[in-house]
């Protein structure tokens, strides 16, 4: 077994350590099948989640996992703490390494947040990014890819990789991380992925990324890929205008009933939730029989447990740990 020390990112997660993930989690999915879903894995170990902006799933999500390998939770949400009285980073960092956790699960709104957090000295805990501004987002990757997987192999998947596999994400690629995150793990893992989104809202950098771009969704959906991912328009994110109605990105940009119906038997929709439905996906998309968006956030806590396993449990050793100091 590799003993991860973080997962920041998954622009530098070998296909080796992404295959391990999925592996992993393939058997905590077993685990969580039967009655008694709790295994007695992270006894005596403290996972701390800390979050500096709204979530609801990826938060919930981590907790489920870290209590169903019985490690002891702290929720730590920036409302209502500390942190809103002008408490830095370091000092909150600071007192939760003085309380003795053992990994953190951070969010934050800064992009780098948790690489400052894992390389800074302040703690010794293991540091999992949970989504950053909009940078990554490594474990909402790795579920996807995981779904992608388990819809594609069934129970033949543990070892695949998605090599030749079509993934197309479609929509608010700028500010997205799950973008970003899936962006790096599918080229990884052997898929093809092509961009589908309004000019306005393609990064800059794009020109460095493995993928092909596309402005027109019926072009690509008549490309006929296996895997469609449609990214949630975050008006949060927004200081400009990007498009020049609601109604108007959704005629051009939304997955509609004629469009779900135009795509290729067998190929699948996903989305990685809170879903602007009658925006990006319409009702019919969202809850059809292709629509793995509950499947996902199943998937999101054996992923995740799968990720605290593997920073948590065993023994680290103890160079490693004054390394990484
Ligand atoms: C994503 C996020 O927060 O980056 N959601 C999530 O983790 N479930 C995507 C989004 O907010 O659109």
């Amino acid at each position: 077994m590799t003993v991860m020390r973080h997962l920041l990112d998954t622009q530098h997660l070998s296909r080796a350590a992404a295959l391990e993930i999925l592996d992993v989690a393939e058997d905590m999915a077993d685990t969580q099948r039967r009655e008694v879903k709790k295994l007695p894995t992270l006894r005596g170990r403290t996972v701390v989640n800390l979050f500096f902006e709204d979530s609801t799933r990826t938060r919930i999500s981590f907790e489920a996992a870290a209590k169903r390998l019985s490690a002891d939770v702290i929720n730590f949400s920036a409302k209502g703490s500390s942190v809103s009285k002008g408490e830095s980073l370091q000092d909150t960092a600071q007192t939760l390494q003085a309380m003795g956790a053992d990994a953190v699960v951070i969010r934050h709104g800064a992009s780098g947040a948790p690489r400052t957090l894992a390389t800074s000295g302040w703690i010794t805990a293991g540091v999992v990014n949970a989504g950053d501004g909009t940078h990554e987002h490594p474990t909402q990757a790795l579920l996807d890819a995981f779904t992608i997987r388990k819809r594609t192999y069934g129970d033949d998947s543990r070892g695949r990789d998605l090599d030749g596999i079509r993934v197309t994400i479609v929509g608010d690629v700028l500010h997205s991380r799950v973008a970003r995150s899936n962006v790096w793990l599918l080229h990884t893992l052997g898929a093809q992925v092509t961009l589908v989104a309004p000019p306005t809202l393609v990064p800059q950098d794009v020109s460095g990324w493995p993928v092909e771009i596309d402005y027109d969704l019926d072009h690509a959906i008549a490309a006929g890929p296996d895997a469609l991912m449609m990214l949630r328009i975050q008006l949060e994110r927004m200081s400009a205008a990007y498009f020049p109605t609601e109604r108007e990105y959704s005629r051009r940009y939304g997955l509609d009933a004629r469009r779900l119906d135009a795509l290729a038997d067998g190929s699948i929709v996903l989305h990685p939730g809170p879903m602007n439905r009658g925006l990006e996906i319409s009702a019919e998309a969202a809850d059809s029989p292709r629509s793995t968006v509950l499947e996902q956030v199943a998937n999101g806590v054996s992923v995740r447990m799968a990720v605290l396993y593997l920073l948590l449990a065993g023994e680290r050793p103890e160079t490693e740990r004054e390394d990484a100091r």
